[in-house]
């Protein structure tokens, strides 16, 4: 009657694929213990971590659990501990984690009567909370795992794209924080003909390369030309940052979903790792505070 789980961070956005691309980070993750009590509904009992309100119908991972618990028809409820070590406001899907995670363990105690198509229903109830709008790029590879694509919204259909074997990700996280609304407010209404042209033969060409293991054709495909060009702005030093990378042998780079978090993909984890120490380099120039994972 009790369960603990890991629900890990991801990254959104994969440069060419705004709001429909994502994978899961392996090393990064929160924790949540949930136990099936008589007291019926959902109540957050404990938070570690990051200062996050308990009120379920306040909280992310509550207000996904309580979308899903309301579509359930039973005489108990729920209780949540949430151990959070993705920080709010990274980049690497904080929200997505704590929506996911709740349904996710809440299904595993029922005997998954819930698809997991329909669990990221119920989690994009929780992500609108945190985001002010729906969307599945960091919910759909946090439930799934590897890279996925949301092919529709609405109906909600979630494609699994495969992960070549070797490709590792360095994610640095300079400590700084970006809301997702505000670098969402930030973005143009409207995309030139010859950007989205550009932008689509790089997804489908990435999408290809996953699915071929063709690391020079993700190498060629990693490229934003709609969002980075806005987006880059509110990242400190990112220029400098993504240079370093791609000399030191990264296949790509670029941010995080919304930032400030940054991304690489890399073939290989000594490159990976290579990656990771030339970023550090440039931020340890700097006043700016920053961690860096390898996954
Ligand atoms: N696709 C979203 C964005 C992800 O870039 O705004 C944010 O978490």
């Amino acid at each position: 009657n009790e369960i603990k789980i890991f629900s890990p961070a991801t990254v959104a956005n994969v440069a060419c694929g705004f709001d429909v691309m994502g994978f899961c980070l392996d090393s990064v993750g929160d924790e949540m213990v949930i136990r099936k009590v008589e007291k019926k509904g959902i109540h957050i009992t404990h938070i570690e971590g990051f200062d996050l309100p308990y009120q379920a119908d306040e909280n992310v991972a509550g207000v996904s659990a309580l979308a899903m618990y309301n579509a359930l028809d039973v005489d108990f409820g729920f209780e949540i501990e949430i151990y959070k070590n993705i920080k709010p406001g990274s980049g690497i899907g904080s929200s997505a984690a704590s929506a996911v995670g709740s349904v996710f363990g809440i299904n595993e105690l029922l005997g998954r009567p819930f698809n997991k198509t329909q669990l990221t229903e119920f989690a994009i109830k929780g992500e609108a909370l945190a985001s002010k709008c729906e969307h599945a790029d960091n919910l759909a590879p946090a439930m799934f795992g590897g890279f996925t694509l949301v092919k529709s919204l609405d109906p909600l259909e979630i494609l699994e794209i495969p992960c070549p074997e070797n490709l590792y990700a360095t994610i640095i996280h300079p400590q700084i924080e970006i809301k997702t609304s505000e670098a969402r407010a930030i973005l143009p209404k409207d995309v030139a003909l010859n950007n989205a042209i550009t932008q689509w033969a790089n997804f489908g060409s990435l999408i290809h390369g996953l699915h071929t293991s063709n690391f020079g054709l993700i190498q060629r495909s990693l490229n934003d030309v709609i969002v980075e060009p806005y987006r880059s702005q509110l990242i400190p030093y990112y220029d400098e940052v993504k240079k370093a990378a791609l000399h030191a042998g990264a296949l790509g780079a670029g941010i995080s979903g919304s930032g400030p978090s940054v991304f690489t993909l890399n073939e290989g984890l000594e490159t990976a790792n290579n990656v990771a120490e030339s970023i550090k380099a440039i931020y340890a120039k700097t006043d700016i505070d920053f961690d860096v994972h390898v996954s």
